[in-house]
């Protein structure tokens, strides 16, 4: 980000400011008549950095004077998109049926649509057309700007769209909602200029932006005072961080800067792109009292022919020579990794090469797709699309292998005493705790819900495959 914008950038969150307080005295008002708040509810599809968005526009309509409220039949809904994958577009039009008839009973109600999907043309033309009862459609680079959206919408009576190809606007200081008191997720950057020949997000996400590190540090600086232990660092590609800052700064300098900060204990990242994984990096991530342990290391296929053809810019043997670099100075990390099967043009020898990546790896736990024709993208037109069927049997056959080399990882630290960040109440039962490994495992021991938010010692008397049951030491 250059910090050039930076004046215009503090004026928007000024303009933006008032125009929440603007909506508050209005909300104010209509609550002294009804006394009721207005309440609002956000469906979030996809990645973090589309729960990290929710946040912020949860931060903003709290301002404003919405309650949240967890049903969908509230005064304000909106639906948070994501659109890497086909079928996650469809949940959004199989939802949106749903909530058509809802408003048909709840007068006044209002609809914003954002996120990823918002920011395809073919997308926003099917709402236009066939859900005409949508209120307010914004994108990715303008969520800084809801109120003011929400402000033409109640002023008018028409569908307000507003969207953005591209931006080098980072609007800093909006309010900001944590879904947790204890854990946050901080942007680091936003966009991707990879350009992986199947993915949709370089369209829908803009170019890269790094933000300037010392609004980062601030940003963590706070949440430390406010009582974070965790920060997760989000971006499309973590490792390409500062490149085109003003004084550019690496990702290993930038943890190095976060990894001082008083307070915080544990430091993850997600995601990052082999091809600029540094030795740097991961000295940084040996030397590391506070880096989890912990890498999520996409390789996409196994098969360098195929990576080629999706752009990933490393090879299948380099890769796997990444794989050894990390693990001899990080022994105990764990590995994790996003797979696609059915990649135009795999053949089974491709495939077979992905299998024997993951046994070579013997992955922690790994995240499987079928690939997705997503229109715009180079993939989308190439021969030899495969056939589902084809698709399918290979996705079956890839999920047995990752399982076979995840039961094989996890246990290993059975019996041993490990630091958790104690982070609820478990769902099941509630006389147990629910806590977090350094690796991302998660454990349940009893223990009172006065601890959650805390990391402490505890036992991992037994392995469950995949996770621990255990006590407090
Ligand atoms: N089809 C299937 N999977 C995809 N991903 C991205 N684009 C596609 C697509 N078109 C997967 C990649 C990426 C993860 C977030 O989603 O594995 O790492
Ligand atoms: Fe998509 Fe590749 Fe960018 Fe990841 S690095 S968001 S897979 S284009």
């Amino acid at each position: 980000m250059d910090n050039k914008n930076t004046n215009v950038n503090e004026a928007e969150a000024a303009k933006q400011y008032a125009i929440m307080e603007e909506l508050k005295a209005l909300f104010d008002q209509e609550y002294q008549k009804t006394g009721k708040r207005k309440t609002y509810h956000i469906e979030t599809f996809g990645c973090q950095m589309n729960s990290r968005d929710s946040e912020k526009i949860s931060g903003i309509l709290k301002q404003i004077g919405y309650e949240e409220t967890d049903t969908e039949d509230a005064d304000f809904v909106l639906y948070n998109t994501c659109t890497v994958r086909e079928n996650a577009n469809n949940r959004v039009y199989g939802r949106l049926g749903y909530l058509g008839k809802l408003k048909k009973k709840h007068p006044g109600m209002l609809i914003a649509i954002c996120g990823c999907m918002m920011q395809e043309a073919a997308a926003v033309e099917k709402i236009k057309t066939s859900y005409r009862f949508v209120d307010i459609i914004f994108g990715t680079h303008n969520i800084f700007k809801l109120a003011e959206l929400l402000k033409t919408r109640l002023e008018s009576d028409r569908m307000v769209i507003d969207l953005w190809k591209n931006t080098d606007m980072i609007v800093e200081n909006l309010p900001n909602i944590r879904k947790y008191s204890f854990k946050a997720g901080v942007n680091i950057m936003f966009g991707c200029n990879n350009f992986c020949s199947y993915c949709i997000v370089p369209y829908v996400r803009g170019r890269e932006r790094s933000r300037n590190p010392q609004d980062i540090i601030d940003e963590i600086k706070k949440l430390a005072a406010d009582g974070v232990v965790e920060v997760m660092l989000l971006g499309q590609n973590v490792n390409s961080y500062g490149k085109n800052l003003d004084n550019p700064m690496t990702f290993a300098e930038l943890l190095r800067e976060i990894e001082k900060v008083d307070g915080i204990e544990r430091i993850r990242f997600m995601t990052s792109h082999p091809k600029d994984l540094s030795d740097d990096l991961i000295n940084v991530m040996k030397e590391s009292k506070k880096i989890c342990k912990h890498l999520h290391l996409p390789i996409q296929s196994g098969s360098t022919r195929l990576l080629q053809i999706m752009n990933r810019k490393y090879t299948k043997e380099s890769y796997l020579e990444l794989v050894d670099k990390i693990r001899a100075a990080v022994p105990d990390i764990s590995l994790t990794t996003d797979i696609i099967v059915g990649f135009p043009g795999e053949t089974e020898e491709d495939f077979l090469e992905t299998i024997d990546v993951v046994r070579k790896v013997g992955y922690d736990s790994a995240f499987t797709f079928l690939y997705s024709k997503r229109t715009g993208t180079p993939a989308a037109t190439m021969d030899g699309q495969v056939e589902e069927s084809v698709a399918m049997e290979r996705f079956d056959r890839l999920l047995k292998e990752i399982q076979a080399s995840s039961a094989k990882s996890a246990g290993k630290d059975e019996h041993t005493v490990q630091k958790v960040l104690v982070e609820e109440v478990n769902e099941q039962d509630p006389t147990l705790l629910t806590g977090r490994l350094s690796n991302n495992l998660l454990v349940h021991f009893p223990g009172d819900k006065s601890l959650i938010g805390k990391i402490i010692d505890v036992s991992l008397d037994e392995s469950k495959g995949f996770y621990y049951m255990g006590s407090i030491r």
